[in-house]
């Protein structure tokens, strides 16, 4: 097997100055990508700044790759801006970007505030939008590019007192999936994980599992995903502990009550296994393909 390497390859990472996105930006490096290591280097939940990606820069000089570091925030399109930025003034393309930046402002949801909100949604959903945005740019001209955002399993299946963060990560599936739809013909793939890893945002969540859920067991997926070697589009992949495994948005075939007809609401209660019933189940990758199914359904 051919090794998988990055050679004149460049990549954005943001928040990459610990956790996850250091992990990435040090491998990357290793097989030979030049690296934007962003991390606006605050707490976990979102205050204060540091140049905390200094040091994933040193250690990745270190070992003899190329690295530059970027203190900017994901969450203002200035911000975005910038981060790109950094990567085409040193190395004139950009054709990594990982959506990784992240903060934590947990709350059931009776208890959330609206800065609560704000903030989560900001450097999640809006930063991944600010940062990914340029970026296109810059890869719809190369012809090619390699997205890949960051979910979560509190977003996708849902977990209580993370209404801001579940809401921000599941957001980040549709920007995902619409890349993928609008960057396909430009040889730009999109892609997202979900990852569950002991950093310190998940330090005091994961219990007696912490120990065996190690950020390094996920990074091969990512580098995987954002390598040459990948032709996956549109898809989402859940990673922890070294298992990998499929997430998928389905489409069942459902019930239809007949050409023209409008249902009562009894016919609509009597069929109602036939509408949840996941048979026959198609995983669309685009809105056509919906279409596709109702028509049929239609005529
Ligand atoms: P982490 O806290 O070590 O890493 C997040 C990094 O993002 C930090 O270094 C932080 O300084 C940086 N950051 C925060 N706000 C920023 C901003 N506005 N601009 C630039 N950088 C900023 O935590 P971890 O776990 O490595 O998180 C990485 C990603 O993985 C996050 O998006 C997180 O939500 C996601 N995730 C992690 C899970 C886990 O089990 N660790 C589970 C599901 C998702």
């Amino acid at each position: 097997m051919s090794e998988i390497r990055f050679d004149n390859r460049v990549a954005v990472i943001t928040g990459a100055g610990g956790g996850l996105g250091k992990t990435y930006a040090v491998e990357l490096a290793k097989r030979g990508c030049k690296v934007v290591v962003n991390d606006l280097g605050g707490s976990s939940d979102g205050t204060g700044a540091s140049p905390m990606a200094d040091q994933t820069v040193a250690e990745i000089k270190a070992a003899g790759g190329e690295a530059v570091a970027n203190y900017d925030s994901v969450s203002t399109p200035e911000g975005g801006e910038k981060i790109i930025k950094a990567a085409t003034d040193k190395w004139g393309r950009v054709d990594i970007v990982i959506n990784n930046a992240g903060i934590l402002r947990d709350k059931s949801f009776l208890k959330l505030s609206p800065e609560d909100l704000s903030i989560v949604l900001d450097v999640h959903l809006k930063g991944a939008f600010f940062v990914s945005q340029p970026a296109f740019k810059v890869m719809k001209e190369q012809g090619y590019g390699r997205f890949l955002f960051t979910s979560s399993a509190a977003g996708i299946f849902g977990n209580f007192g993370q209404s801001n963060y579940g809401a921000a990560k599941m957001g980040l599936v549709g920007l995902s999936n619409v890349l993928a739809v609008e960057g396909a013909k430009a040889n730009i793939r999109s892609n997202v994980i979900a990852p569950i890893a002991k950093t310190r945002l998940t330090e005091g969540l994961l219990g007696p599992l912490a120990n065996m859920l190690l950020p390094e067991q996920v990074t091969p997926l990512a580098i995987y995903m954002v390598s040459e070697a990948c032709q996956l589009n549109h898809e989402i992949i859940s990673v922890g502990g070294g298992r990998f495994a499929r997430v998928f948005v389905g489409l069942a075939q459902g019930w239809a009550a007949g050409k023209g007809k409008v249902p009562t609401v009894e016919e609509l209660h009597e069929n109602f296994d036939k509408v949840m019933s996941p048979e026959g189940y198609i995983i669309p990758k685009s809105i056509q393909e919906e279409m596709g199914l109702l028509m049929k359904a239609l005529v």
